[in-house]
């Protein structure tokens, strides 16, 4: 089916449930200047991911890991602001259809366009917490010019985010579950689908009798397999042209 075709059956299908669910990756923040992981232009293409996102590989040397990799994307994430793509799903959750986003991002953006339900399954970097004293600062009250950036006590401070090595917080991967288990539709939009925990969710909604739409700039793991239907394209516009549809069409 064609781009268009698939976002009006997108708008057609939304419209129909009072239960949808999203999932986003990195995809859905490359339109506000956030460089994916994966895929062209990938952080992971210039970096180890085990040399500079494991919690091992920071805890051996957090100076090293802060100087080389988390300053800049730190820098990109705390200046990015909400693009069409986040806007359309918080247009989607004022229009009253979707409930929650779970978001694999670190960099707050579904909140500041909007959604009121977010789960933020690899945490954030909103939050930064000492390694010395677990003290934790709202990024917006550190200062990034010294790197890496240190508590009142002096220890070295951490993103709130879940390196590679740790846990996903249990509760929130317990309430993903349960969403996925629970709704009509689930909207995947802008995650190469490779990383788990949170690659299991779209299975967990398809097998529990949810559509699985994707959108996504390039075919994934879902696709063929899991994906109800997926919608190829930069997902700004999709979301821009799906929202379009759905108001015409109420
Ligand atoms: N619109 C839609 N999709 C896009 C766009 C765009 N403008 N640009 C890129 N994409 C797609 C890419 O083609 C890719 O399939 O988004 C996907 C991004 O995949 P990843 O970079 O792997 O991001 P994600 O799935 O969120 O990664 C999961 O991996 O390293 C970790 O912890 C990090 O949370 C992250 C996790």
């Amino acid at each position: 089916m064609m781009t268009d075709a698939l976002v009006k059956k997108a708008a057609r299908d939304l419209c129909a449930s009072r239960n949808v669910a999203a999932l986003t990756g990195a995809g859905i923040s490359v339109e506000s200047g956030i460089p994916p992981f994966r895929g062209k232009g990938g952080v992971w293409e210039k970096f180890d991911p085990m040399e500079y996102a494991h919690i091992d590989a920071f805890m051996r040397n957090p100076e090293k890991v802060w100087k080389v990799f988390l300053k800049e994307l730190n820098e990109v994430v705390q200046k990015a602001s909400p693009n069409a793509a986040h806007m359309g799903l918080s247009r989607l959750e004022a229009l009253g259809f979707l409930k929650t986003v779970i978001t694999q991002n670190v960099d707050g953006l579904h909140q500041a366009a909007g959604n009121t339900d977010v789960i933020e399954f690899h945490g954030t970097f909103a939050r930064h917490r000492c390694l010395e004293c677990s003290r934790t600062y709202p990024a917006a009250e550190l200062n990034f010019s010294r790197i890496p950036p240190r508590c009142e006590c002096g220890g070295i401070l951490r993103p709130e985010c879940v390196f590679f090595g740790e846990m996903i917080p249990p509760h929130l991967l317990w309430r993903s579950e349960q969403i996925a288990s629970t709704c009509d539709i689930l909207l995947v939009v802008g995650t190469s689908a490779i990383v788990q925990p949170a690659a299991t969710l779209p299975v967990i909604a398809k097998h529990s009798g949810a559509k699985v739409i994707e959108i996504n700039a390039e075919p994934t793991a879902l696709t063929d397999s899991v994906s109800t239907y997926c919608i190829l394209g930069k997902a700004g516009e999709i979301m821009s042209g799906i929202i379009r549809e759905l108001e015409a069409s109420m």
